[in-house]
């Protein structure tokens, strides 16, 4: 049985892995999460009277905090989802992408390294033994953008565009500096776009579905023929487990499910479900930056580790909207902001 310290739990895809590795497995699991705007202790409740799950408020970059949390609970593993994830937020508001995603990031490697004991290259110490022990959970977006052609790989060079997409592919070289230098028994995932239950409807799917619920436009940036290549957010959490569980560390797996998508045809396809009309489509100004096009090659996670997509995009976005449909309350308090409250209700009583 491991204890692992998830951070960012309360997000999208932490409070996703949560309940995957609760239902899957015995591991110990502390959440580790601030609780930004992104945070919502609502995707948990379910679980939070669970043996094996506790949360704990609190930042990655809290060097003190964090050296605790490894202390108190004996974690012997790290899963780093705690970030700021939105690209057209980094865009008005770079500054905090840089200490989360990278000062905070380090925060938890220096921990690691002192409550692992972790000396240098030594490939063959009691921690590299153990198997992989920290996994950064990063994207494809630290690639930059394709054309038309060709698909991301792990040896494609990283060319971010974005502050968001720059202060991953920081973090990323942070975490690989200490596999190489202290001999960290880590791995980075890099995985495509994620939709799925849980998800801030300041995002491309959550934000049309709700708009779409409520009669309102649907703001496609420019021509909205930008591709992304998107996965289910449960497949993702699979694919995490999966790499901690077979993954070679030091290496860096590229996760997708081969479900390439125009935003435009996903918009459609949301209104058709909805029973909207088109009329609703409002083109906006472009995000400046914008990357075109991504495509992950997922060839090596599915050929080295067994691990496979279980949806298909048909099937992942209908039972998604089918699942904001039916959680419209889950919604209707984060656009109103009662979700805020919770941790005081819950917490502070
Ligand atoms: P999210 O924005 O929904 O959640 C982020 C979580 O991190 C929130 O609960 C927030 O409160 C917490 N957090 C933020 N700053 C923190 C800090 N300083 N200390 C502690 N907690 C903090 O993000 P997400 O979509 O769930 O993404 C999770 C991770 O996966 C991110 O690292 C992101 O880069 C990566 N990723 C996301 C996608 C995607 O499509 N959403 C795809 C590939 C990789
Ligand atoms: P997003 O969900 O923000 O993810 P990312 O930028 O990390 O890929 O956006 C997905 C795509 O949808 C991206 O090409 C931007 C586009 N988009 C819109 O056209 N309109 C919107 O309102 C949003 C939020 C995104």
């Amino acid at each position: 049985m491991k204890n692992i310290l998830v951070t960012g739990g309360a997000g999208f895809i932490g409070s996703n892995f949560i309940h995957y590795m609760l239902e899957n497995t015995d591991h110990f699991i502390v959440n580790l999460d601030s609780l930004t705007y992104a945070g919502n202790l609502e995707n948990l409740a379910d679980v939070s009277d669970n043996k094996n799950y506790l949360f704990v408020k609190g930042d990655i970059r809290d060097k003190e905090l964090v050296d605790k949390v490894f202390g108190n609970y004996s974690i012997d593993t790290v899963v780093n989802f705690a970030a700021e994830s939105h690209v057209d937020r980094s865009i008005v508001e770079p500054e905090i992408f840089l200490t989360t995603n990278v000062i905070g990031t380090q925060t938890l490697l220096n921990a690691a390294k002192k409550n692992w004991n972790l000396r240098g290259d030594d490939k063959y110490s009691r921690e590299y033994k153990q198997g992989v022990k920290y996994i950064q959970v990063s994207t494809d977006e630290v690639y930059g953008a394709l054309g038309k052609e060709g698909m991301f790989t792990e040896t494609t060079p990283l060319s971010p565009n974005s502050p968001y997409s720059v202060s991953k592919a920081s973090a990323d070289m942070l975490v690989k500096s200490y596999n190489t230098t202290f001999g960290l028994p880590c791995v980075i995932t890099r995985c495509s776009n994620n939709y799925g239950p849980f998800q801030f409807p300041e995002k491309l799917i959550p934000l049309m579905i709700n708009n779409c619920m409520n009669n309102k436009s649907l703001p496609v940036y420019g021509d909205g023929m930008q591709i992304r290549d998107w996965l289910h957010v449960k497949d993702h959490c699979s694919a995490i487990a999966a790499v901690l569980e077979k993954g070679r560390i030091g290496e860096v797996y590229n996760i997708g499910g081969n479900n390439e998508k125009a935003n435009i045809e996903i918009v459609r396809l949301i209104i058709r479900k909805i029973g909207r009309s088109d009329n609703l489509i409002t083109y906006v100004k472009d995000r400046p930056g914008h990357d075109r096009r991504y495509a992950i090659d997922n060839t090596k996670i599915t050929s080295e580790l067994g691990w496979s997509p279980s949806y298909t995009f048909e099937q992942g976005i209908a039972e998604t909207i089918d699942w904001y449909l039916s959680h419209r309350e889950w919604m209707d308090k984060i656009i109103s902001g009662e979700y805020l409250s919770y941790y005081d209700k819950m917490y502070n009583t």
